[in-house]
């Protein structure tokens, strides 16, 4: 679809109060603290900063949902109606919200509305239809006994979500906590608070009891943390590093050993043989780095090129990336925006430090782009080794990093040199090859001849230290229910 330019003084900004039994509340401090455009660097707004006391405040509310309110009473059918309407509702608004997360992110405006939003929307049709699917078994045990289990919510869940696709994430981590009845507390990524703060309204516009869903702007250490240490949180959902993943299981097991689900990071290997169509190959892995402006966990971000193409395969990647549009978010044509902020653009700019400070050859990019905001280069880095830290640690910016290798046994072997396990390409017209990939590499997802395909259906999740539990598909819904086994006598 093509989008018309718009000015970003036309975005309308929402809520910018917690979220706290279907109110709009201050903070318990009064505290609040800015959001920032980083295409340009200024303030948009301040929004209310939450703390542990806040995080307490929307515990007890979503605790009182859970075990009195109208919500623990409610059939399963009914809570599929309401996550229908709060899909049409986003639909309704979809140009407005697809205008803010723009505004907050950087990511370019087509991008919002023809990827996030879409996927938005069908997540939460997705989770819609599951609510009143999922049931128990009848079991035949021994003796004179009926025997069956329950799926029941896992009870009060704390979901803490990163700023990439904001809007998305809260609908992965929504949908199935409320198709299943579980009540919730998010807290949202300080870089991005306000999308999801209006779909907030959207929640109570569609009809959702106080309580069931609560959402908190604020800090990590402060929000977050409260939310992983608290003693009446049951399961904590998280995407975001893997190093506060790490921090998050330790709260686990440090207070209620509540359930933890991780999708953290990644560094997926992208591997292309010589026998792929190689057009399609390029593109595909130009898209698989540089999308989102290179911010995905799943990006391919080692491209592994075997040495009968490296060459061409080379040139013509630096080429792609020379073309790639990079610019203003919201006009029409942009195709990368800037980082989402100056912790990120830094972070982003050592990694190209490091890469040619290891001997990798820089074959375009590498600089700012402009003097204000964010923007960062294409960047392809090409003779980078596996070893290299532009190889082994998550850069989350435009920095393509490709790697030599010879044949299918060296580079499977690379491919799991990792601590990651999220994702993988591969790209060939041999099935028996893109089966060996796929069978052979330790990752949650692996995508033959194609990259970046999701769907609400389809699990999505880490192997190693890229996380733990799947999101979205029917897999999801077995970390939102506990199983609970009723035995009567007959
Ligand atoms: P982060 O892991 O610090 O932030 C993600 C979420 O966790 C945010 O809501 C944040 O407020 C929260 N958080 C931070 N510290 C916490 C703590 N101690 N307890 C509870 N919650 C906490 O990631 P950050 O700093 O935004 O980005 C750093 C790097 O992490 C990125 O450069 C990227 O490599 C990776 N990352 C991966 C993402 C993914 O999709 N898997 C998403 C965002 C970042
Ligand atoms: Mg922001």
């Amino acid at each position: 679809m093509v989008i018309a330019s718009v000015p970003e003084k036309q975005v309308k900004i929402g809520p910018t109060q917690l979220l706290i039994n279907n109110e709009w509340v201050n903070s318990v401090s009064d505290r609040r603290f800015e959001t920032i455009n980083p295409a340009t660097g200024e303030t948009i707004c301040e929004v209310a900063e939450a703390d542990a006391p806040d995080v307490d405040k929307a515990v007890q509310a979503a605790r009182n949902a859970f075990t009195t309110g109208e919500w623990s009473k409610m059939s399963a059918t009914r809570r599929g109606e309401l996550l229908y309407k709060l899909a049409d509702l986003i639909e309704q608004n979809i140009d407005e919200l697809a205008r803010l997360e723009t505004l907050d992110n950087g990511k370019p405006l087509s991008d919002s509305l023809n990827a996030d939003l879409r996927l938005v929307i069908a997540c939460y049709r997705y989770y819609a239809g599951w609510a009143d699917k999922v049931q128990g078994k009848t079991i035949p045990i021994n003796g004179p006994y009926f025997c069956y289990t329950r799926h029941e919510p896992v009870g009060v869940v704390g979901q803490i979500i990163p700023w990439n696709f904001p809007l998305l994430m809260q609908a992965w981590k929504l949908g199935p906590a409320l198709a299943t009845g579980n009540t919730v507390v998010m807290k949202t990524a300080e870089q991005t608070p306000l999308s999801a703060l209006r779909v907030g309204e959207l929640i109570i516009e569609a009809g959702f009891p106080p309580g069931v869903v609560n959402i908190l702007s604020g800090y990590g250490p402060t929000a977050g943390a409260a939310i992983s240490h608290h003693m009446d949180i049951d399961k904590v959902a998280f995407t975001g590093s893997t190093e506060v993943g790490h921090l998050i299981m330790e709260a686990a097991a440090k207070s209620n050993l509540k359930r933890v689900t991780l999708e953290l990071g990644g560094k997926s290997p992208n591997i292309v043989f010589a026998d792929a169509d190689m057009d399609e190959a390029i593109q595909g892995a130009h898209n698989a780095l540089f999308f989102n402006q290179g911010q995905c966990c799943n990006a391919g971000s080692r491209l592994f090129v075997e040495e009968k193409c490296y060459d061409e395969f080379v040139a013509k990647s630096v080429e792609r990336a020379k073309q790639r549009v990079v610019g203003n978010p919201f006009d029409s044509n942009t195709q990368q925006g800037p980082q989402v902020d100056k912790d990120q653009f830094d972070k982003v700019m050592s990694y190209i430090e490091s890469g040619m400070r290891e001997g990798a050859q820089m074959l375009c990019g590498g600089n700012q782009v402009g003097d204000r905001g964010y923007f960062i280069q294409p960047t392809v880095f090409a003779d980078v080794r596996n070893d290299m830290k532009i190889a082994q640690e998550e850069i989350f910016g435009p920095v393509m990093s490709i790697i030599k290798f010879k044949d299918i046994d060296e580079v499977i072997h690379l491919a799991n040199t990792t601590m990651y396990g999220l994702a993988a390409g591969v790209w060939t017209k041999d099935i028996t090859k893109a089966l060996a990939i796929a069978n052979n590499v330790r990752a949650g997802t692996v995508w033959v001849n194609c990259y970046h395909v999701f769907d609400a259906a389809a699990p999505f999740g880490g192997f190693k230290q890229s996380g733990m539990g799947r999101e979205l598909g029917e897999y999801c819904l077995e970390h939102y229910t506990e199983i609970k086994t009723v035995t009567v006598k007959l």
